[in-house]
């Protein structure tokens, strides 16, 4: 039933995100210069919020537009009703919703659903990760210089020592393609479907990464902070490889040279 309700609500919110691509919808801003909200992010996170009551009004839920909706549960909904949304508002077809269901501590399901490329990914703790039924493999690569990565930019500069810039920019000097698709959520599930080897960003929110994290370690992949050590969601950075780079990729952004 759990997950029955994920994949529901997952579908409902991508539904809705369907019908209000390319149409005029209210756009919002939020913190920081083009942070947007837009109509159709409450439109998704009411609907999926209505999946889920349906079968679990008991349940936590932490959701980006809504915040923490406090039960005494030992569920937790992690919900981004749009990752993705610059790209939305723009008609940029690489957004989705992002879905993670957190247990006793531990993510144990995630859905991320892209509905304009008809992608449904979905992973589930000991039993794997999927695309649309096809089971997910990380890559094989070891060699950072030939990997193919993606990262993401916080909306507000973050002026740090070896920030996402300078980061970027070792990288890209040394000809290895940094890819920046805009949803850390895609990004993520790119990871765990081989497409990218590895993927950094400095400034993540729980809803952007709970499910994606899954997604990579279920499909053989390795996720840490910056510190080296095992992923929590609840703090900002993130770095999710093939598991061949990592120690590589986890150098070169604490200011390592390559
Ligand atoms: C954003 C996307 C983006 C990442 C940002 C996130 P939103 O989420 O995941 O890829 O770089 O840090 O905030 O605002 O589109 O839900
Ligand atoms: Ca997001
Ligand atoms: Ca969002």
């Amino acid at each position: 039933m759990l997950k029955q309700t994920l994949i529901s609500a997952t579908q409902a919110g991508a539904a809705v995100i369907r019908e209000y691509f390319n149409g005029n919808f209210k756009i919002s801003e939020k913190e920081g210069v083009n942070n947007l909200v837009t109509e159709a992010d409450h439109a998704s996170e009411k609907a999926i919020f209505a999946a889920i009551r349906e079968q679990f009004p008991g349940h936590f839920i932490l959701s980006e537009e809504a915040g923490e909706i406090i039960q005494d549960s030992t569920y937790k909904w992690v919900i981004d009703p749009i990752d993705g949304t610059v790209n939305f508002a723009n008609g940029i077809p690489i957004c989705c919703v992002s879905i993670a269901i957190e247990h006793e501590g531990k993510m144990i399901m995630g859905a991320v659903y892209n509905p304009f490329i008809n992608e449904f990914f979905f992973a589930e703790k000991g039993t794997g990760a999927f695309l649309n039924d096809k089971k997910l493999q990380v890559s094989q690569k070891g060699d950072l210089l030939k990997s193919c990565l993606v990262t993401g930019f916080p909306y507000t500069y973050l002026d740090a020592p070896n920030g996402p810039l300078d980061v970027f920019e070792k990288l890209i000097r040394k000809g290895i393609p940094v890819r920046r698709l805009g949803s850390a959520a895609i990004d993520l599930c790119w990871v765990a479907a081989g497409r990218f080897d590895g993927f950094y960003e400095h400034k993540l929110q729980a809803w952007d990464s709970a499910a994606g994290f899954l997604m990579v370690e279920e499909a053989g992949g390795k996720i840490t902070d910056f510190k080296g050590d095992y992923y929590n969601p609840y703090q900002p950075h993130i770095i999710a490889t093939n598991g061949h780079i990592h120690d590589e990729l986890l150098r070169v952004v604490n200011g390592g040279t390559l």
